[in-house]
């Protein structure tokens, strides 16, 4: 089929390329020239593991094309949005102007002459948007059909979640006409994916927008539940770790979204709970979703805790003290920053007057541009030489296989904070560590001393 997908970032170039893996032709339309650029280059604008190879593949083969030009476009029987809708500045509304340019685009340049083209709408967007386009499309006069096709790709795991997702869902127009031509174009679009049996689920346009919005909110709650049960095993000895994994035996509870720490952050988890509050009160029915709330701000508190524990390990004193914090990236394989709960813990102790260094395996560089205040290098090694504390605040892996014994050789103070409790508390204090983990106070041994 031809393909166009408009918004080409973490979202819309990895879709874009996995289309074209499945034997479409594709072209990417971005605003952005110097992305477009890159990507017809082969080279990604951002780390993705697996993206790479799947880009230059496609662009090689010449199925896979990036372009600023909307009049490139025209042709294409299915018309992806991808483009971001990100949290309005001082508001929990989404910002939707993205969006509303890419149609503006489509309902330009689409034809329509010889039969009709489908929109399929990938963005996260408030409930009630799909149907408004669909109004937009008509009033054009252009045979436009609206589905909305929600994405739930994890970043880090792109391309696979692209190409095996756990179902696809078709949020469909009233009309039964068009949803019959909608859900047609759709499934020759994703042929392979349906033949090799994923689930699919077909919806009106409200359900599909509220399927990806339940999704991440109900994510976002089973991280905030996990960290309330730490504050709680802070409180009292308890170990949140092995309250997690004893919980998540029952399958009805299940082990995945339950580990405790500095909490969720991104381009997803936090806006998307804000819009969605933020649309329940436009509907009047806010009462629903105050939970929320809740979620957000136990979240959000997860930050101040890892400083509070930083400050506490150092005698109440940021000033004079080397702080080394491990991860920027707001999780690991990705070096997206955006709301990111390690690079906001960095910055709060920068500014209570540390001496703070940070590094990332994949981020350092976008940090060095975002952040200019902060001291970034490129090794674990710089980063903790002569620290009086370690934070480790995203897990990657090469910092979940730190030694304990050859890093306690490089510090100044052996005292560690693990903001994702994935180290092993007992091998850190045996090494001769201060450990603290967000909601574990180090296991047996520590809840012995106590009593
Ligand atoms: C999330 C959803 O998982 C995807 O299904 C969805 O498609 C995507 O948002 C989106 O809306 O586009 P993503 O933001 O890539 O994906 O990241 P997640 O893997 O969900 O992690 C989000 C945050 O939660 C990270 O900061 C991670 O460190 C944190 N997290 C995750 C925890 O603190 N604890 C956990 O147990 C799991």
């Amino acid at each position: 089929m031809h393909i166009s997908v408009i918004g080409c970032g973490y979202l819309g170039a990895v879709h874009a390329a996995c289309m074209a893996s499945l034997g479409h032709e594709v072209i990417g339309l971005d605003m952005d020239e110097s992305k477009t650029v890159q990507l017809n280059s082969g080279v990604p604008p951002f780390y993705e593991p697996d993206f790479a190879g799947l880009l230059a593949e496609q662009v090689g083969e010449g199925r896979l094309e990036f372009t600023t030009d909307p009049g490139r476009i025209t042709q294409a029987q299915i018309h992806f949005i991808a483009v971001g809708t990100p949290q309005l500045a001082g508001r929990y509304a989404a910002d939707l102007s993205y969006l509303r340019a890419a149609v503006r685009t489509l309902v330009e340049v689409a034809d329509t002459a010889q039969g009709p083209a489908v929109i399929a709408g990938k963005s996260t967007v408030p409930v009630g948007t799909a149907q408004h386009i669909q109004q937009v499309c008509d009033d054009s006069g252009k045979d436009l059909i609206v589905v909305w096709n929600p994405e739930f790709l994890r970043e880090g795991f792109a391309v696979a979640d692209t190409l095996h997702p756990d179902r696809i869902v078709y949020g469909l127009p009233d009309d039964l006409h068009r949803a019959e031509v909608g859900r047609r174009f759709l499934d020759d679009c994703y042929a392979g994916l349906l033949a090799a049996g994923t689930p699919r689920l077909l919806t009106n346009h409200p359900t599909a927008e509220l399927v990806k919005v339940a999704a991440n909110s109900f994510l976002a709650t089973k991280i905030s539940f996990i960290n309330a049960m730490a504050q709680l095993c802070d409180a009292t000895g308890g170990d949140v770790t092995q309250l997690a994994e004893a919980i998540g035996y029952d399958d009805r509870i299940g082990k995945k979204f339950l580990r405790a720490g500095v909490g969720f952050g991104g381009g997803c988890l936090p806006k998307d709970i804000r819009a969605f509050m933020a649309r329940a009160g436009e509907l009047g029915v806010d009462e629903a979703l105050t939970f929320l709330r809740e979620v957000d701000a136990i979240n959000l508190r997860q930050r101040d805790k890892a400083v509070e524990m930083a400050s506490k390990l150092l005698g109440g004193r940021f000033v004079g003290h080397k702080v080394a914090v491990l991860g920027a990236a707001f999780k690991p394989d990705s070096d997206d920053l955006r709301d990111s709960p390690a690079l906001e813990v960095a910055q709060q102790i920068w500014s209570r007057g540390a001496d703070l260094v940070i590094t990332d395996p994949a981020a350092a560089d976008a940090l060095r541009s975002k952040r200019p205040n902060l001291n970034v290098v490129d090794t674990v090694a710089e980063a903790v030489a002569g620290a009086d504390a370690v934070l480790l605040l995203t897990e990657w892996q090469e910092y979940r296989d730190l030694d304990p014994l050859e890093l306690r050789a490089l510090v100044r103070t052996p005292n560690i904070v693990d903001g994702r409790n994935v180290l092993d508390p007992q091998r850190w204090q045996d090494a001769g560590w201060t450990y603290r983990g967000m909601g574990r106070h180090g296991g047996p041994a520590a809840a012995e001393q106590r009593v």
